[in-house]
């Protein structure tokens, strides 16, 4: 055993494997060519269908058949963040829908007000808000409009007759797609409160 040793292991080694080059069959190729444009193509295909992965049916079609819409249940999706969950508002910021004049007024009225928004100054119970208030035409069908607003004309103590969806399809009739109303507007067109 000498300084022999260490060369003879070397040369029972054998070199570095390598990794061969194969390359990738054609059909394949040709394959995943095919597969991206079917997919393209199946996008173009359906542009401007309607989408159907998703569940864009309103609360009311979702319902049972002949289920009424839940009003209290869309008050505290869409006005209680604003009004509060006691309908009480917010001092100086959010006028109340409790005990309101205007709540418990005429129903086109309030249809108006809640179809199309409301801006400007406007005195509540007394009390001056000078806010806007949002359209909910987009939001609510004339159903879900109609329940929610007979909710609140008879939540929290309010006293005020249910409105029609026929009402709110009526007001959509008569005034079509129109920006928010102001109070002085409101006045020249419905009955309203003092
Ligand atoms: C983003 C906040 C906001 C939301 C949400 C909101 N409101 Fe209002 N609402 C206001 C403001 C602000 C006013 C006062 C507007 C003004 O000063 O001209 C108002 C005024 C009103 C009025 C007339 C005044 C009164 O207090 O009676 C009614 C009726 C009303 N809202 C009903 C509703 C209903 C119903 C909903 C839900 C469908 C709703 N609001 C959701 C902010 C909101």
């Amino acid at each position: 055993m000498s300084s022999h040793e260490p060369q003879r292991a070397q040369h029972r080694e054998y070199p570095e494997p390598s990794e061969g080059g194969r390359p990738v069959p054609w059909f394949v190729v040709a394959w995943i060519g095919v597969l991206i444009l079917w997919g393209i193509g199946y996008y173009a295909w359906h542009i401007g269908w309607p989408l159907t992965g998703g569940d864009s049916r309103t609360a009311v079609e979702q319902a049972a058949p002949g289920a009424a819409v839940d009003g209290e249940k869309l008050f505290t999706a869409q006005c209680s963040a604003c009004h509060q969950p006691t309908g009480q508002g917010v001092p100086g910021t959010f006028p109340p829908l409790a005990g309101s004049e205007w709540m418990q007024g005429d129903p086109a009225l309030v249809v108006a007000i809640v179809h199309d928004g409301l801006q400007g100054p406007i005195t509540v119970a007394g009390e001056e808000y000078q806010g806007s208030m949002p359209a909910f035409a987009d939001k609510l069908s004339p159903d879900e409009l109609a329940a929610v607003l007979s909710h609140e004309r008879q939540a929290w103590g309010n006293e005020g007759e249910p409105v029609d969806s026929a009402l709110v399809k009526k007001h959509e009739e008569r005034f079509a797609e129109r920006g928010a109303w102001t109070v002085d507007e409101l006045r020249n067109t419905f009955p309203t409160p003092e």
